[in-house]
Protein backbone atom coordinates (compact mmCIF):
# COMPACT_ATOMS: atom_id res chain seq x y z
CA UNK A 1 0.00 0.00 0.00
CA UNK A 2 1.44 3.11 -0.74
CA UNK A 3 1.83 6.08 2.13
CA UNK A 4 -0.47 8.61 2.66
CA UNK A 5 0.70 12.12 2.03
CA UNK A 6 -1.12 13.06 5.56
CA UNK A 7 -2.98 10.94 8.07
CA UNK A 8 -5.13 13.51 10.40
CA UNK A 9 -6.15 12.14 13.55
CA UNK A 10 -9.73 13.61 14.76
CA UNK A 11 -12.29 14.46 13.01
CA UNK A 12 -13.18 17.92 14.25
CA UNK A 13 -13.55 21.20 12.77
CA UNK A 14 -9.73 21.20 12.75
CA UNK A 15 -9.01 17.76 11.39
CA UNK A 16 -11.90 17.77 8.80
CA UNK A 17 -10.49 20.99 7.52
CA UNK A 18 -6.99 19.82 7.46
CA UNK A 19 -8.19 16.96 5.62
CA UNK A 20 -10.12 18.18 2.92
CA UNK A 21 -7.92 21.07 2.15
CA UNK A 22 -5.47 18.51 1.70
CA UNK A 23 -7.54 17.05 -0.74
CA UNK A 24 -8.10 19.93 -2.56
CA UNK A 25 -4.25 20.54 -2.53
CA UNK A 26 -4.09 16.89 -4.17
CA UNK A 27 -2.62 15.24 -1.61
CA UNK A 28 -3.93 11.15 -0.57
CA UNK A 29 -5.01 11.90 2.81
CA UNK A 30 -7.25 10.08 5.19
CA UNK A 31 -8.48 11.13 8.44
CA UNK A 32 -9.13 8.78 11.19
CA UNK A 33 -12.29 9.29 13.15
CA UNK A 34 -13.23 7.23 16.61
CA UNK A 35 -16.67 8.50 16.54
CA UNK A 36 -20.05 7.47 14.55
CA UNK A 37 -20.01 10.48 12.97
CA UNK A 38 -17.41 13.13 11.88
CA UNK A 39 -17.64 16.77 13.37
CA UNK A 40 -15.77 16.20 16.25
CA UNK A 41 -16.94 18.10 19.40
CA UNK A 42 -18.29 21.43 17.10
CA UNK A 43 -20.67 19.37 15.31
CA UNK A 44 -21.86 16.34 17.59
CA UNK A 45 -21.50 18.01 21.29
CA UNK A 46 -21.06 21.29 21.22
CA UNK A 47 -20.74 24.49 18.85
CA UNK A 48 -23.86 23.22 17.18
CA UNK A 49 -26.43 21.21 19.57
CA UNK A 50 -25.54 24.55 21.81
CA UNK A 51 -26.78 26.92 19.90
CA UNK A 52 -30.06 24.62 18.28
CA UNK A 53 -31.01 24.64 22.03
CA UNK A 54 -30.10 28.07 22.83
CA UNK A 55 -32.19 29.92 19.81
CA UNK A 56 -34.94 27.36 20.35
CA UNK A 57 -35.15 28.54 23.99
CA UNK A 58 -34.97 31.95 23.65
CA UNK A 59 -37.78 31.90 21.34
CA UNK A 60 -39.50 30.04 23.68
CA UNK A 61 -38.70 32.85 26.48
CA UNK A 62 -39.80 35.73 24.37
CA UNK A 63 -43.14 33.35 23.77
CA UNK A 64 -43.40 32.63 27.36
CA UNK A 65 -42.26 36.12 29.16
CA UNK A 66 -43.46 39.21 28.30
CA UNK A 67 -41.65 39.77 25.22
CA UNK A 68 -44.05 38.93 22.84
CA UNK A 69 -47.04 40.19 25.30
CA UNK A 70 -45.13 43.67 24.89
CA UNK A 71 -44.99 43.19 21.58
CA UNK A 72 -49.08 43.06 21.07
CA UNK A 73 -48.29 39.26 20.35
CA UNK A 74 -50.59 36.99 23.29
CA UNK A 75 -50.08 33.33 22.84
CA UNK A 76 -50.05 30.84 25.42
CA UNK A 77 -46.60 28.56 24.49
CA UNK A 78 -46.33 24.74 25.57
CA UNK A 79 -42.27 23.30 26.01
CA UNK A 80 -42.56 20.37 23.86
CA UNK A 81 -38.83 18.98 25.27
CA UNK A 82 -38.86 16.11 23.03
CA UNK A 83 -39.30 17.82 19.92
CA UNK A 84 -36.46 20.33 20.87
CA UNK A 85 -34.03 17.56 21.17
CA UNK A 86 -35.09 16.35 17.92
CA UNK A 87 -35.00 19.00 15.61
CA UNK A 88 -31.04 19.52 17.60
CA UNK A 89 -30.05 15.74 16.57
CA UNK A 90 -31.69 16.10 13.22
CA UNK A 91 -29.97 19.40 12.63
CA UNK A 92 -26.57 17.63 13.89
CA UNK A 93 -27.29 14.67 11.91
CA UNK A 94 -27.78 16.77 8.75
CA UNK A 95 -24.69 18.84 9.31
CA UNK A 96 -21.99 15.83 9.65
CA UNK A 97 -23.27 14.24 7.05
CA UNK A 98 -22.68 17.50 5.48
CA UNK A 99 -18.41 16.52 6.21
CA UNK A 100 -18.88 13.41 4.73
CA UNK A 101 -20.17 14.85 1.51
CA UNK A 102 -17.24 17.02 1.69
CA UNK A 103 -14.85 14.01 2.66
CA UNK A 104 -16.14 12.36 -0.58
CA UNK A 105 -16.09 15.21 -2.75
CA UNK A 106 -12.78 15.74 -2.33
CA UNK A 107 -11.16 12.57 -2.24
CA UNK A 108 -10.73 12.44 1.71
CA UNK A 109 -10.28 8.62 2.70
CA UNK A 110 -12.35 8.76 6.52
CA UNK A 111 -10.81 5.36 8.41
CA UNK A 112 -13.53 4.59 11.19
CA UNK A 113 -11.75 4.04 14.40
CA UNK A 114 -9.35 4.99 17.03
CA UNK A 115 -5.75 5.99 15.93
CA UNK A 116 -2.66 5.52 17.77
CA UNK A 117 0.92 6.43 16.83
CA UNK A 118 3.08 3.73 16.30
CA UNK A 119 6.57 5.27 15.21
CA UNK A 120 7.56 7.41 13.02
CA UNK A 121 5.20 7.88 9.67
CA UNK A 122 3.10 4.67 11.31
CA UNK A 123 -0.24 5.31 12.52
CA UNK A 124 -2.20 2.14 13.57
CA UNK A 125 -6.39 2.27 13.57
CA UNK A 126 -8.82 0.32 16.22
CA UNK A 127 -12.32 0.15 14.41
CA UNK A 128 -14.96 -1.10 17.12
CA UNK A 129 -15.05 -4.75 15.78
CA UNK A 130 -11.27 -4.46 17.57
CA UNK A 131 -9.87 -4.57 13.58
CA UNK A 132 -6.35 -3.37 13.06
CA UNK A 133 -4.69 -1.79 9.90
CA UNK A 134 -1.73 0.19 9.69
CA UNK A 135 -1.90 3.36 7.79
CA UNK A 136 1.93 5.32 6.49
CA UNK A 137 1.80 8.55 6.69
CA UNK A 138 4.27 11.05 5.39
CA UNK A 139 2.64 13.30 7.74
CA UNK A 140 1.17 12.59 11.00
CA UNK A 141 -1.50 15.73 11.92
CA UNK A 142 -2.98 15.62 15.63
CA UNK A 143 -6.06 16.92 15.54
CA UNK A 144 -7.69 14.88 18.60
CA UNK A 145 -9.46 17.72 20.32
CA UNK A 146 -9.97 18.29 23.91
CA UNK A 147 -12.21 16.86 26.77
CA UNK A 148 -14.30 18.23 30.11
CA UNK A 149 -11.92 19.02 32.59
CA UNK A 150 -12.67 16.55 35.80
CA UNK A 151 -13.65 18.36 39.31
CA UNK A 152 -12.26 16.06 42.26
CA UNK A 153 -14.92 15.04 44.68
CA UNK A 154 -17.90 15.79 41.73
CA UNK A 155 -17.82 12.54 39.09
CA UNK A 156 -19.75 12.99 36.18
CA UNK A 157 -22.14 10.31 35.78
CA UNK A 158 -23.79 12.01 32.82
CA UNK A 159 -27.10 11.22 35.25
CA UNK A 160 -27.42 13.49 37.78
CA UNK A 161 -23.79 15.04 37.45
CA UNK A 162 -23.53 16.36 33.87
CA UNK A 163 -20.61 17.54 31.75
CA UNK A 164 -21.91 19.59 28.51
CA UNK A 165 -22.93 16.65 26.23
CA UNK A 166 -24.91 15.77 29.20
CA UNK A 167 -26.42 19.07 29.76
CA UNK A 168 -27.13 19.24 26.02
CA UNK A 169 -29.69 16.20 26.05
CA UNK A 170 -31.19 16.18 29.89
CA UNK A 171 -34.92 14.53 29.55
CA UNK A 172 -36.43 16.56 31.67
CA UNK A 173 -36.40 20.43 32.35
CA UNK A 174 -34.10 20.68 35.91
CA UNK A 175 -36.04 22.30 38.93
CA UNK A 176 -32.36 23.65 39.95
CA UNK A 177 -29.74 23.22 38.61
CA UNK A 178 -26.14 24.17 40.16
CA UNK A 179 -23.63 25.28 37.24
CA UNK A 180 -20.06 24.85 38.32
CA UNK A 181 -17.68 27.07 36.29
CA UNK A 182 -18.94 30.53 35.09
CA UNK A 183 -17.68 30.32 31.89
CA UNK A 184 -18.82 29.99 28.46
CA UNK A 185 -20.28 26.29 28.58
CA UNK A 186 -21.95 27.30 32.34
CA UNK A 187 -23.24 30.87 31.25
CA UNK A 188 -24.60 29.17 27.97
CA UNK A 189 -26.03 25.93 28.98
CA UNK A 190 -27.12 27.63 32.37
CA UNK A 191 -28.99 30.18 30.04
CA UNK A 192 -30.59 27.14 27.55
CA UNK A 193 -32.28 25.81 30.85
CA UNK A 194 -33.22 28.60 32.88
CA UNK A 195 -35.36 30.24 29.92
CA UNK A 196 -36.85 26.65 30.08
CA UNK A 197 -37.78 27.20 33.50
CA UNK A 198 -35.03 25.55 36.01
CA UNK A 199 -33.42 27.30 38.65
CA UNK A 200 -29.93 27.81 37.71
CA UNK A 201 -27.25 28.52 40.36
CA UNK A 202 -23.88 29.46 38.80
CA UNK A 203 -20.90 28.58 41.40
CA UNK A 204 -17.78 30.37 40.49
CA UNK A 205 -14.17 29.99 42.17
CA UNK A 206 -13.05 33.74 41.18
CA UNK A 207 -14.44 36.43 42.00
CA UNK A 208 -15.85 37.12 38.81
CA UNK A 209 -17.43 35.28 35.56
CA UNK A 210 -15.39 34.78 32.11
CA UNK A 211 -12.04 35.13 33.58
CA UNK A 212 -10.04 36.67 30.20
CA UNK A 213 -12.94 38.67 29.37
CA UNK A 214 -13.26 42.08 29.47
CA UNK A 215 -13.69 43.38 33.11
CA UNK A 216 -16.78 45.58 31.62
CA UNK A 217 -18.16 43.08 29.27
CA UNK A 218 -18.11 40.56 32.31
CA UNK A 219 -19.68 42.86 34.31
CA UNK A 220 -22.27 43.75 31.87
CA UNK A 221 -23.35 40.09 31.19
CA UNK A 222 -23.32 39.29 34.94
CA UNK A 223 -25.55 42.12 35.65
CA UNK A 224 -27.99 40.87 32.36
CA UNK A 225 -28.03 37.06 33.50
CA UNK A 226 -28.62 38.15 37.10
CA UNK A 227 -32.09 40.29 36.48
CA UNK A 228 -33.04 37.24 33.78
CA UNK A 229 -32.85 35.22 37.15
CA UNK A 230 -29.90 33.98 37.03
CA UNK A 231 -27.50 33.55 40.29
CA UNK A 232 -24.25 33.54 41.29
CA UNK A 233 -21.84 32.30 44.07
CA UNK A 234 -18.89 33.97 43.16
CA UNK A 235 -15.66 33.03 45.13
CA UNK A 236 -16.69 30.00 46.17
CA UNK A 237 -15.63 26.21 45.45
CA UNK A 238 -17.39 22.92 46.19
CA UNK A 239 -15.95 19.83 47.91
CA UNK A 240 -18.10 17.68 47.83
CA UNK A 241 -21.33 15.86 46.17
CA UNK A 242 -23.20 13.21 47.81
CA UNK A 243 -25.17 11.60 44.37
CA UNK A 244 -29.10 9.89 45.14
CA UNK A 245 -31.65 9.48 42.76
CA UNK A 246 -33.65 12.01 42.56
CA UNK A 247 -30.67 15.00 43.26
CA UNK A 248 -27.41 15.64 44.68
CA UNK A 249 -25.94 17.95 47.90
CA UNK A 250 -23.41 19.97 47.39
CA UNK A 251 -20.89 21.33 49.75
CA UNK A 252 -19.69 24.70 48.79
CA UNK A 253 -17.37 26.85 50.86
CA UNK A 254 -15.57 30.65 50.14
CA UNK A 255 -12.48 29.75 47.46
CA UNK A 256 -10.44 31.14 50.58
CA UNK A 257 -11.47 28.90 53.26
CA UNK A 258 -14.63 28.82 55.74
CA UNK A 259 -17.88 27.49 56.73
CA UNK A 260 -19.28 24.87 54.34
CA UNK A 261 -23.06 25.11 53.32
CA UNK A 262 -25.28 22.32 51.38
CA UNK A 263 -26.85 23.11 48.33
CA UNK A 264 -29.02 20.78 47.10
CA UNK A 265 -29.90 20.10 42.94
CA UNK A 266 -31.55 17.92 40.62
CA UNK A 267 -28.90 18.25 38.07
CA UNK A 268 -25.19 19.71 38.68
CA UNK A 269 -23.41 20.93 35.50
CA UNK A 270 -19.56 20.58 35.56
CA UNK A 271 -17.73 22.90 33.37
CA UNK A 272 -14.37 24.38 34.72
CA UNK A 273 -12.84 24.24 31.74
CA UNK A 274 -11.49 21.76 29.01
CA UNK A 275 -8.23 20.15 28.82
CA UNK A 276 -6.34 18.25 25.80
CA UNK A 277 -7.13 14.92 24.66
CA UNK A 278 -4.06 12.25 23.68
CA UNK A 279 -4.82 9.52 25.72
CA UNK A 280 -3.83 6.27 23.95
CA UNK A 281 -2.30 8.30 21.00
CA UNK A 282 1.07 6.46 21.24
CA UNK A 283 3.05 9.75 21.62
CA UNK A 284 6.18 7.93 23.28
CA UNK A 285 6.48 6.11 19.80
CA UNK A 286 7.76 9.34 18.16
CA UNK A 287 9.60 11.12 21.34
CA UNK A 288 6.73 13.33 21.91
CA UNK A 289 5.15 14.20 25.47
CA UNK A 290 2.52 16.79 27.06
CA UNK A 291 2.83 19.41 29.08
CA UNK A 292 1.35 19.50 32.77
CA UNK A 293 -1.50 20.78 31.83
CA UNK A 294 -1.74 18.07 29.03
CA UNK A 295 -0.89 20.14 26.10
CA UNK A 296 0.79 19.28 22.84
CA UNK A 297 3.40 22.14 22.37
CA UNK A 298 4.10 23.12 18.44
CA UNK A 299 6.12 25.29 16.73
CA UNK A 300 3.92 26.75 13.93
CA UNK A 301 1.89 23.96 14.26
CA UNK A 302 4.51 21.25 13.92
CA UNK A 303 4.98 19.14 16.65
CA UNK A 304 9.30 18.06 18.09
CA UNK A 305 9.08 15.03 16.24
CA UNK A 306 9.92 15.03 12.40
CA UNK A 307 6.75 14.58 10.34
CA UNK A 308 4.23 15.03 12.67
CA UNK A 309 1.91 18.19 13.16
CA UNK A 310 -0.56 19.67 15.89
CA UNK A 311 -3.79 21.79 14.94
CA UNK A 312 -7.16 22.86 17.42
CA UNK A 313 -7.86 22.16 21.28
CA UNK A 314 -5.08 19.63 21.53
CA UNK A 315 -2.04 22.01 21.65
CA UNK A 316 -2.12 25.88 22.84
CA UNK A 317 -4.36 28.88 22.45
CA UNK A 318 -7.87 29.32 22.17
CA UNK A 319 -10.06 26.36 22.29
CA UNK A 320 -12.62 27.71 19.22
CA UNK A 321 -13.53 25.91 16.61
CA UNK A 322 -12.54 28.45 14.35
CA UNK A 323 -9.39 28.76 15.53
CA UNK A 324 -8.58 25.15 15.01
CA UNK A 325 -9.92 25.70 11.19
CA UNK A 326 -7.91 28.08 10.37
CA UNK A 327 -4.66 25.79 11.90
CA UNK A 328 -5.78 23.04 10.23
CA UNK A 329 -5.90 24.92 6.47
CA UNK A 330 -2.51 26.71 7.54
CA UNK A 331 -1.19 23.46 8.78
CA UNK A 332 -2.18 21.85 5.55
CA UNK A 333 -0.36 24.82 3.41
CA UNK A 334 2.73 24.57 5.37
CA UNK A 335 3.21 20.74 4.78
CA UNK A 336 2.93 21.99 0.94
CA UNK A 337 5.44 23.98 1.21
CA UNK A 338 3.35 27.06 0.90
CA UNK A 339 3.96 30.42 3.19
CA UNK A 340 0.94 30.78 5.71
CA UNK A 341 0.06 31.98 8.93
CA UNK A 342 -2.65 31.73 11.60
CA UNK A 343 -3.38 35.80 12.76
CA UNK A 344 -3.82 34.85 16.81
CA UNK A 345 -4.12 38.38 17.55
CA UNK A 346 -7.58 38.48 15.35
CA UNK A 347 -9.10 35.26 16.66
CA UNK A 348 -12.50 36.44 17.55
CA UNK A 349 -14.77 35.07 20.26
CA UNK A 350 -18.56 34.85 21.02
CA UNK A 351 -20.56 34.10 24.25
CA UNK A 352 -24.25 33.31 22.75
CA UNK A 353 -25.51 34.35 26.16
CA UNK A 354 -28.80 36.74 25.22
CA UNK A 355 -27.18 39.95 25.21
CA UNK A 356 -24.37 38.45 23.51
CA UNK A 357 -20.56 39.15 24.30
CA UNK A 358 -17.78 39.43 21.24
CA UNK A 359 -14.26 40.26 21.64
CA UNK A 360 -11.65 40.77 18.96
CA UNK A 361 -8.16 41.87 19.56
CA UNK A 362 -6.70 42.92 23.24
CA UNK A 363 -8.71 43.76 26.09
CA UNK A 364 -7.80 47.20 28.41
CA UNK A 365 -6.30 45.15 31.40
CA UNK A 366 -4.23 43.26 28.78
CA UNK A 367 -3.35 46.80 27.21
CA UNK A 368 -2.43 48.07 30.42
CA UNK A 369 -0.22 45.24 31.68
CA UNK A 370 1.77 46.03 28.01
CA UNK A 371 1.99 49.38 29.05
CA UNK A 372 0.71 50.39 25.33
CA UNK A 373 -1.38 53.76 25.78
CA UNK A 374 -4.59 53.52 24.21
CA UNK A 375 -7.63 55.73 23.72
CA UNK A 376 -11.53 54.17 24.08
CA UNK A 377 -14.74 55.00 22.45
CA UNK A 378 -17.72 53.38 23.55
CA UNK A 379 -21.53 53.11 22.28
CA UNK A 380 -24.35 52.12 24.72
CA UNK A 381 -27.27 50.41 22.33
CA UNK A 382 -29.61 52.45 24.44
CA UNK A 383 -28.97 55.18 22.29
CA UNK A 384 -29.00 52.68 18.81
CA UNK A 385 -32.25 53.50 17.55
CA UNK A 386 -32.34 49.58 16.13
CA UNK A 387 -32.11 48.45 19.61
CA UNK A 388 -34.16 51.02 20.71
CA UNK A 389 -37.11 49.88 18.46
CA UNK A 390 -36.83 45.75 18.93
CA UNK A 391 -36.40 46.92 22.63
CA UNK A 392 -33.10 44.89 22.68
CA UNK A 393 -30.89 47.67 24.38
CA UNK A 394 -28.59 45.99 26.61
CA UNK A 395 -25.10 46.69 26.09
CA UNK A 396 -22.40 48.44 24.52
CA UNK A 397 -19.71 48.44 21.76
CA UNK A 398 -16.47 49.59 23.24
CA UNK A 399 -12.98 50.24 20.96
CA UNK A 400 -9.88 50.71 22.01
CA UNK A 401 -7.52 52.21 19.47
CA UNK A 402 -3.39 53.06 20.19
CA UNK A 403 -3.25 56.77 21.25
CA UNK A 404 -0.87 57.92 18.49
CA UNK A 405 -1.38 55.67 15.28
CA UNK A 406 -5.49 55.42 15.95
CA UNK A 407 -5.11 51.69 14.85
CA UNK A 408 -7.64 49.43 16.39
CA UNK A 409 -6.50 47.43 19.11
CA UNK A 410 -9.37 45.61 20.57
CA UNK A 411 -13.10 45.20 20.35
CA UNK A 412 -15.37 43.81 23.30
CA UNK A 413 -18.98 44.38 22.69
CA UNK A 414 -22.48 43.34 24.77
CA UNK A 415 -25.30 43.50 23.14
CA UNK A 416 -27.99 42.23 20.51
CA UNK A 417 -26.28 39.87 17.58
CA UNK A 418 -22.95 41.08 18.26
CA UNK A 419 -21.83 37.76 17.52
CA UNK A 420 -23.15 38.20 13.60
CA UNK A 421 -20.90 41.78 14.37
CA UNK A 422 -17.58 41.71 15.15
CA UNK A 423 -16.81 40.36 11.64
CA UNK A 424 -16.46 43.52 10.72
CA UNK A 425 -13.80 44.54 13.00
CA UNK A 426 -12.16 41.45 12.36
CA UNK A 427 -11.62 42.35 8.75
CA UNK A 428 -11.01 46.00 9.85
CA UNK A 429 -7.76 44.80 12.29
CA UNK A 430 -7.22 42.55 9.45
CA UNK A 431 -6.43 45.65 6.97
CA UNK A 432 -4.29 47.80 10.11
CA UNK A 433 -7.64 50.20 9.92
CA UNK A 434 -7.79 53.11 12.48
CA UNK A 435 -10.68 54.14 14.45
CA UNK A 436 -11.05 57.09 12.06
CA UNK A 437 -11.76 54.58 8.89
CA UNK A 438 -14.80 52.75 10.58
CA UNK A 439 -15.90 56.47 11.79
CA UNK A 440 -15.96 57.39 8.32
CA UNK A 441 -17.74 54.30 6.67
CA UNK A 442 -21.05 54.88 5.97
CA UNK A 443 -23.56 52.36 7.84
CA UNK A 444 -26.65 51.00 7.26
CA UNK A 445 -29.49 52.79 9.22
CA UNK A 446 -31.49 51.67 11.06
CA UNK A 447 -29.06 49.00 11.85
CA UNK A 448 -27.33 47.80 14.92
CA UNK A 449 -23.99 47.93 13.21
CA UNK A 450 -24.05 51.76 13.32
CA UNK A 451 -23.60 51.57 17.16
CA UNK A 452 -20.06 50.19 15.48
CA UNK A 453 -19.33 53.32 13.74
CA UNK A 454 -20.60 55.40 16.59
CA UNK A 455 -18.24 53.83 19.37
CA UNK A 456 -15.32 54.46 16.64
CA UNK A 457 -16.73 58.22 16.32
CA UNK A 458 -16.50 57.94 19.97
CA UNK A 459 -12.79 57.15 20.15
CA UNK A 460 -11.84 60.67 18.64
CA UNK A 461 -14.37 62.52 20.60
CA UNK A 462 -13.06 61.27 24.24
CA UNK A 463 -9.62 61.88 22.95
CA UNK A 464 -10.84 65.53 21.80
CA UNK A 465 -12.45 65.84 25.09
CA UNK A 466 -9.97 64.28 27.50
P1 LIG B 1 -12.63 18.26 18.35
O1 LIG B 1 -13.77 18.96 17.76
O2 LIG B 1 -12.70 17.88 19.79
O3 LIG B 1 -12.44 16.95 17.47
C1 LIG B 1 -11.51 15.97 17.80
C2 LIG B 1 -12.03 14.66 17.26
O4 LIG B 1 -10.98 13.71 17.34
C3 LIG B 1 -13.18 14.05 18.04
O5 LIG B 1 -14.26 13.78 17.20
C4 LIG B 1 -12.61 12.76 18.64
O6 LIG B 1 -13.56 11.71 18.65
C5 LIG B 1 -11.50 12.46 17.67
N1 LIG B 1 -10.41 11.68 18.24
C6 LIG B 1 -9.72 11.92 19.39
N2 LIG B 1 -8.73 11.04 19.54
C7 LIG B 1 -8.80 10.22 18.47
C8 LIG B 1 -8.04 9.10 18.06
N3 LIG B 1 -7.00 8.66 18.76
N4 LIG B 1 -8.41 8.48 16.92
C9 LIG B 1 -9.45 8.91 16.16
N5 LIG B 1 -10.21 9.97 16.51
C10 LIG B 1 -9.86 10.62 17.64
N6 LIG B 1 -16.25 26.73 19.80
C11 LIG B 1 -16.62 27.78 19.05
O7 LIG B 1 -15.79 28.33 18.32
N7 LIG B 1 -17.90 28.26 19.07
C12 LIG B 1 -18.85 27.70 19.86
O8 LIG B 1 -19.99 28.16 19.86
C13 LIG B 1 -18.49 26.60 20.67
N8 LIG B 1 -19.41 26.02 21.45
C14 LIG B 1 -19.04 24.93 22.20
C15 LIG B 1 -20.00 24.35 23.03
C16 LIG B 1 -19.67 23.26 23.81
C17 LIG B 1 -20.72 22.64 24.69
C18 LIG B 1 -18.36 22.72 23.74
C19 LIG B 1 -17.99 21.52 24.56
C20 LIG B 1 -17.39 23.29 22.94
C21 LIG B 1 -17.73 24.41 22.16
N9 LIG B 1 -16.80 25.03 21.34
C22 LIG B 1 -17.16 26.12 20.60
C23 LIG B 1 -15.41 24.56 21.25
C24 LIG B 1 -15.22 23.71 19.97
O9 LIG B 1 -16.11 22.64 20.01
C25 LIG B 1 -13.79 23.22 19.91
O10 LIG B 1 -12.90 24.30 20.01
C26 LIG B 1 -13.55 22.51 18.58
O11 LIG B 1 -14.42 21.43 18.43
C27 LIG B 1 -12.09 22.02 18.52
O12 LIG B 1 -11.88 21.35 17.31
P2 LIG B 1 -10.77 20.21 17.20
O13 LIG B 1 -10.84 19.73 15.79
O14 LIG B 1 -9.49 20.68 17.74
O15 LIG B 1 -11.26 19.04 18.19
P1 LIG C 1 -14.04 28.19 30.64
O1 LIG C 1 -12.58 28.17 30.73
O2 LIG C 1 -14.73 29.09 29.70
O3 LIG C 1 -14.65 28.51 32.08
C1 LIG C 1 -14.40 27.71 33.19
C2 LIG C 1 -14.77 28.48 34.43
O4 LIG C 1 -14.71 27.60 35.54
C3 LIG C 1 -13.83 29.64 34.73
O5 LIG C 1 -14.59 30.76 35.06
C4 LIG C 1 -13.01 29.13 35.91
O6 LIG C 1 -12.56 30.15 36.76
C5 LIG C 1 -14.03 28.25 36.60
N1 LIG C 1 -13.49 27.21 37.46
C6 LIG C 1 -12.36 26.48 37.26
N2 LIG C 1 -12.22 25.58 38.28
C7 LIG C 1 -13.29 25.76 39.09
C8 LIG C 1 -13.73 25.12 40.28
N3 LIG C 1 -13.03 24.12 40.83
N4 LIG C 1 -14.87 25.54 40.87
C9 LIG C 1 -15.59 26.56 40.30
N5 LIG C 1 -15.22 27.20 39.18
C10 LIG C 1 -14.09 26.79 38.57
O7 LIG C 1 -14.45 26.65 30.40
P2 LIG C 1 -15.80 25.99 29.92
O8 LIG C 1 -16.96 26.87 30.16
O9 LIG C 1 -15.78 24.63 30.52
O10 LIG C 1 -15.59 25.88 28.37
C11 LIG C 1 -14.45 25.20 27.85
C12 LIG C 1 -14.04 25.80 26.55
O11 LIG C 1 -14.95 25.45 25.53
C13 LIG C 1 -14.04 27.31 26.54
O12 LIG C 1 -12.85 27.81 27.08
C14 LIG C 1 -14.17 27.63 25.11
O13 LIG C 1 -12.89 27.61 24.55
C15 LIG C 1 -14.98 26.47 24.56
N6 LIG C 1 -16.37 26.91 24.34
C16 LIG C 1 -16.60 27.95 23.50
C17 LIG C 1 -17.88 28.42 23.30
C18 LIG C 1 -18.09 29.59 22.41
O14 LIG C 1 -17.19 29.94 21.67
N7 LIG C 1 -19.24 30.24 22.44
C19 LIG C 1 -19.04 27.79 23.93
C20 LIG C 1 -18.67 26.72 24.82
C21 LIG C 1 -17.39 26.29 24.98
Amino acid sequence: MSAYDVVVIGGGPGGYNAAIKAGQQGMKVACIEGRETLGGTCLNVGCMPSKALLHASELYEAAAGKEFATLGIQVEPKLDLAQMMKQKADSVAALTKGIEFLFRKNKVEWVKGWGRIAGAGKVVVTAADGSEQTLEARNIVIATGSEPTPLPGVTIDNKRILDSTGALSLPEVPKHLVVIGAGVIGLELGSVWRRLGAQVTVVEYLGRICPGLDDEAGKTLQRSLTKQGMSFKLSSKVTGAKTSKTGVELSIEPAAGGLAETVKADYVLVAIGRRPYTAGLGLETVGLATDSRGMLANDRHQASAAGIWVIGDVTSGAMLAHKAEDEGIVCIERIAGQAAEVNYNLIPSVIYTRPEVATVGKSEEQLKAEGRPYKVGKFPFTANSRAKINHETEGFVKVLADERTDEILGVHMVGPSVSEMIGEYCVAMEFSASAEDIALTCHPHPTRSEALRQAAMDVHDAAMQA
